[in-house]
């Protein structure tokens, strides 16, 4: 079985295969000390001349010899980021592997003080398609709701790009009166998800690396988030590092040519995928989030988005996935009381959205045991 939310990238697709060819000519190369150096990440996300060459071993002109090009939209924050790859700096294979992803799209909106200044224990993200007004909306006015400065709760939504102009205005307009919208600059599309998750653990490693856990959701999905909370409060005091969803094991890729989701064992060799969480909604420690972020780096993304994140960048960077089958990846009835022992729900109308928002949170809530 795969979950609906698993998805294909056709686009991605052709871009995975140009650049496969690229790394097979590194490969042929004789692999030499600059070489491997300028395949750092740290050096294709700063302005080289910014570079702090003399820690790096290199001289100025080294520096600037890379060709990998800079996110523009990242040089304020260059810092914070290299903070972040630096804490990985000492792993061997980190600097002994080519960059083969560097997702330097730039953000057309942006929220980079949304953690400023402090505590937040969990950053929602939902990502949500770039036309989806209504849906948004339903989430800030029910389980948006927990996301304040006294929850220590902070809620974004992560959007893509669309060339159709009387929507953009839209979402400037709703960026404007919100300001809770993160847009990045690739096409907003179904198959263009995996962007998206490597946008959201790319702004939690910029933004708000502080902060103690991460939610993705999808724009349709409904968060018992006091719930959500407790569950991953407790998994926390076991240890900082971890995934947790609904857990796939040993699922095969589609080998069916035609099927929208088939895989080839060109683009993937393995015969399963490593195990991962459903897509439709999981959460990690932004220690998890940090290392994702990493490893994106170094992995061609695949246009399964919860495949790629939770299961091959979380099983490179050894980041372990707890199962809880309580993130449900279906439609389960909307009901207070269904929603009262589970942590998600998939599928949910606005209508279905406030309804069980309202009676979840109903003081006088009764449900048969
Ligand atoms: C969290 O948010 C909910 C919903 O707005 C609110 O009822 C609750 O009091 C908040 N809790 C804290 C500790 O602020
Ligand atoms: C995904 O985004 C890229 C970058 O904007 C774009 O070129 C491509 O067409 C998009 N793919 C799809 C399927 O929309």
């Amino acid at each position: 079985m795969l979950p609906s939310s698993v998805i294909l990238c056709t686009v991605l697709l052709t871009v995975t295969i140009c650049s496969s060819m690229n790394i097979f000519q590194r490969r042929l190369a004789p692999r030499s000390e600059k070489a491997v150096i300028n395949e750092d990440p740290l050096r294709s996300l700063t302005k080289s001349g910014q570079v702090d060459s003399s820690s790096a071993g290199l001289n100025q002109n080294q520096a600037k010899s890379t060709n990998i090009k800079p996110a523009s939209s990242v040089s304020s924050d260059e810092t914070s980021l290299m903070a972040i790859l630096s804490r990985f700096q000492s792993r061997l294979a980190f600097r002994t592997r080519p960059v083969v992803n560097t997702h330097n799209f730039d953000y057309k909106y942006n929220v980079p003080q949304a953690c400023a200044g402090k505590t937040v224990e969990l950053m929602i993200a939902a990502l949500s398609r770039v036309n989806s007004f209504t849906r948004r909306q339903t989430i800030r006015e029910t389980w948006g709701q927990f996301a304040t400065g006294a929850n220590k709760t902070v809620l974004l939504f992560f959007l893509g790009s669309t060339t159709d102009k009387n929507i953009q205005e839209k979402v400037a307009a709703e960026a404007q009166k919100h300001g809770d919208i993160v847009q990045e600059t690739f096409i907003d599309s179904y198959r263009n998800l995996s962007l998206k998750s490597v946008a959201l653990v790319r702004w939690i490693s910029l933004y708000c690396p502080d902060s103690t856990f991460v939610l993705k959701a999808d724009d349709d999905m409904y968060i018992n988030v006091p719930r959500l909370l407790s569950r991953l409060r407790a998994q926390f005091d076991k240890g900082p590092l971890f995934i947790m969803g609904f857990l796939l094991k040993e699922i095969r890729p589609i080998r069916t040519e035609k099927h929208k989701w088939y895989l080839s064992t060109k683009v993937y060799p393995e015969p399963t995928f490593p195990n991962y969480v459903c897509g439709t909604a999981y959460a990690m420690t932004t220690t998890a989030a940090l290392r994702l972020y990493v490893e994106s780096f170094y992995v061609r993304p695949l246009f399964l988005e919860d495949v790629y994140l939770t299961g091959i960048l979380a099983d490179k960077a050894s980041v372990p996935r707890i199962s809880e089958s309580t993130f449900s990846p279906i439609k389960i009835k909307a009901t207070g009381c269904t929603y009262k022992t589970r942590i998600s729900g998939h599928r949910n109308s606005p209508t279905d959205m406030r309804k069980i928002h309202a009676e979840l949170f109903d003081p006088n809530l009764k449900c048969e045991k």
